[in-house]
């Protein structure tokens, strides 16, 4: 067994956390580099480090877990979802269940959240928001950003749903009730169901094909009939018809009958 392997193990027995689901040639790079950086020539010496500081596992995690993100993160998508995909789950549905998986610190709950209000009153919008971080969790339920964050967000939406102080906007308070911030790892853990919208963007492209075709059965199941599933802008599903899915526009797909 590999140097890699070996550690690989070692960090599933101490963290539950599976590297060998996410892509090898990437993960590999990046916690080489880590490993060299803090002054290891090897993974072993490196996990027995790790094993006993609590800070260079931390520093460790916050590696794998690349937790960047923004409101409205490619802004034409969301229009798309704003102007065509919810209008119509909004003829079949009074109150909106949403489930924002591997949702980092926060932006894409909210962003959620403004958008789906477009259509639902706040009492009528249920969002779970999920990550496998407790870290960036904590942050997303502080819903405090730097302007840098919001650098797609329009003033009307600012001035409706943020309180600004200097730099920074706090999101207000009736918009965070409508979402649930949870810990979850889309690799291990049950999946909820019963959800009208799914939106996992910008993770599933670090993991194996392998892990990608169960987490895609899983999002399918996870769905009410006629549930929409939005993922990233890299992230087109191969053969989408496997999982039930139809196309519904670039980005979104419908768990079967929706057109
Ligand atoms: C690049 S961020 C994406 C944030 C947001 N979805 C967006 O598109 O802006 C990737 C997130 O995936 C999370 N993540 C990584 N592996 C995960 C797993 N196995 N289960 C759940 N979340 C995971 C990370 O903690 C990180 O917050």
């Amino acid at each position: 067994m590999s140097d890699y392997q070996l550690f690989i193990e070692s960090i599933y027995k101490k963290t539950g956390l599976d590297l060998s689901l996410y892509k090898e040639a990437q993960m590999k790079r990046r916690l080489t580099s880590l490993c060299n950086k803090r002054g290891f020539a090897s993974f072993g010496p490196y996990f027995q480090a790790i094993n006993k500081d609590q800070q260079l596992l931390q520093e460790f995690l916050d590696k794998v877990t690349i937790n960047v993100s923004e409101f409205y993160r490619n802004p034409s998508r969301w229009n798309v979802l704003e102007k065509k995909i919810l209008p119509e789950l909004k003829k079949k549905r009074s109150k909106i269940r949403i489930w924002s998986a591997a949702c980092s610190t926060g932006e894409e709950p909210y962003t959620l959240a403004i958008i789906a209000n477009q259509l639902w009153p706040l009492a009528q919008i249920e969002i779970t928001a999920t990550d496998i971080d407790p870290n960036v969790l904590a942050r997303a339920k502080q819903g405090i950003y730097k302007d840098r964050a919001l650098q797609e967000v329009p003033d009307s939406i600012k001035k409706k749903y943020f309180h600004q102080e200097g730099q920074t906007f706090k999101v207000d308070d009736k918009l965070k009730q409508t979402i649930t911030f949870q810990k979850h790892n889309l690799l291990a853990d049950k999946y909820p169901s019963n959800m009208d919208l799914i939106v996992c963007r910008n993770v599933l492209i670090y993991f194996t094909e392998e892990a990608k075709h169960t987490i895609y059965h899983n999002f399918s199941k996870a769905l009410a009939k006629d549930g929409v599933f939005f993922v990233g802008s890299t992230e087109q599903i191969f053969s989408p018809e496997q999982y039930d899915f139809s196309v519904l526009d670039t980005f979104f797909y419908g768990k079967a009958s929706i057109k």
